[in-house]
């Protein structure tokens, strides 16, 4: 089969690969029909992790059961099913507690799995034909027949839920203020949750025009930190005070607005001085613990500058870490097959899985409007 094989920084090809099969009486085979590349898949294809040339990448994922295992009850061939990016086993601690993003089974030696990831465990992406699905009955979730909503409901194996995930850390209510920071896939996604959740003003904090853009169309105010300090723009739109809540939607990549240089504890730090005393950050942005491309000697530690004094004189609540998708996802089904969400505005582009190298390439430079690839197998 087809798939979408990491060759090395900054080159992805699509080549043959083996077709998975069932290997557990518990797995599923899906025949993808849609698989989207994520700022997550960057962080890899930059090659700034320890991934090697050779793993398939793509853990946003969904299809249609192709094959069912012997051991899997409550699914059949022909079901269309979205997974969530998390693979988990349903029934260790982490996982029986809903933190699915943390199971400790699927991966050992490391909390947490994900298909097509570095370190992730040895679960195969799914940017391809085929996708082998371990403890299918948990992992999948069905959807309903057809092929309506399919850029709605992909969105639901990573960003959608990692977006509402950034609003939970953070304790988002109706009637509170609301700075997002980075309008990537994660940032709309977080910045769009808001607004459902009953937000009463969201600011979204970017430089890219077509993003800054996308925010407004859904009713936030964009902020362009290459004009100067967003920080000092939020504060004069809230009347000197900042926002009630913060969301970092940009992670450890983030840049500095006047240089455009790389400064991994930017977003973090203005985010203390944004959000008011006693309010809250939600950290779905990705931070790890070495980074060999990192801008000085603790970053490539994992080590980062970060003002833990204004943040104790605020009292300000943090909370971080991989979004656990199964909480959220079939709440945000459910939203979307009501008319009552329709995530899919952050889609750029749907291409074929041929045309992935050149789909990663123009992503990765945030050009020609590049926020959301999806790629159909
Ligand atoms: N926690 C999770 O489960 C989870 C899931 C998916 C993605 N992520 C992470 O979320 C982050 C965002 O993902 P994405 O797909 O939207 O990525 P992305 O790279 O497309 O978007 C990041 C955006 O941040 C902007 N940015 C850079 N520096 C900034 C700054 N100083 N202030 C404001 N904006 C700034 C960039 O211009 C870009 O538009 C990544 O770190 C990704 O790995 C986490
Ligand atoms: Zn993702
Ligand atoms: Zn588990």
């Amino acid at each position: 089969m087809r798939a979408v094989v990491y060759k090395g920084p900054f080159t992805v090809a699509v080549e043959d690969v083996e077709k998975p099969g069932i290997q557990h009486p518990n797995d599923v085979i899906v025949r993808v029909t849609s698989t989207a590349i994520c700022g997550s898949d960057l962080h890899m294809y930059e090659g700034r992790t320890a991934a090697e040339p050779g793993i398939v990448f793509g853990h946003e994922n969904m299809g249609i059961v192709d094959q069912v295992g012997p051991g899997v009850t409550g699914l059949k061939e022909g079901d269309r099913v979205v997974m969530p990016f998390n693979v988990a086993c349903g029934f260790c601690t982490n996982c029986a507690e809903g933190y699915t993003g943390y199971c400790t089974t699927v991966n050992p030696g490391f909390a947490g799995g994900a298909y097509g990831y570095v370190s992730m465990g040895p679960w195969q992406g799914g940017q391809a034909e085929y996708l082998r699905v371990p403890y299918a009955d948990f992992n999948c979730l069905k959807l309903p027949a057809g092929d309506a909503h399919e850029t709605d409901f992909i969105l639901l194996a990573d960003i959608f839920p990692t977006g509402y995930h950034g609003c939970e850390l953070a304790g988002v209510r109706p009637g509170e203020s609301v700075a997002v920071y980075g309008a990537g896939p994660v940032g709309l996604m977080a910045a769009y949750s808001a607004l459902l959740r009953g937000a009463r003003k969201v600011f979204v904090v970017d430089r890219v025009p077509e993003r800054l853009r996308k925010a407004e169309e859904i009713g936030a105010v964009p902020v362009d930190f290459s004009a100067g300090d967003p920080v000092e723009q939020i504060k004069e739109q809230t009347d000197g005070a900042g926002t009630d809540k913060g969301v970092d939607a940009v992670g450890y990549q983030a840049t500095a607005g006047g240089t455009g240089e790389e400064e991994p504890a930017t977003v973090l730090n203005s985010l203390v001085n944004t959000v008011r005393p006693t309010g809250a950050l939600g950290v779905p942005g990705l931070y790890v613990p070495a980074d060999p491309g990192g801008p000085d000697e603790q970053a490539k530690q994992g080590m980062l500058l970060v003002a833990i004094g204004k943040l104790f004189e605020k009292g300000l609540r943090v909370g971080t870490g991989q979004c656990n998708v199964k909480r959220y996802n079939r709440s945000l089904r459910d939203m979307i097959i009501e008319g009552r969400a329709q995530p899919s505005f952050v889609v750029s582009h749907e291409l074929p899985l041929d045309q992935a190298p050149s789909g990663y390439d123009k992503f990765d430079k945030r050009i020609e409007g590049y926020t959301k690839v999806i790629l159909h197998p």
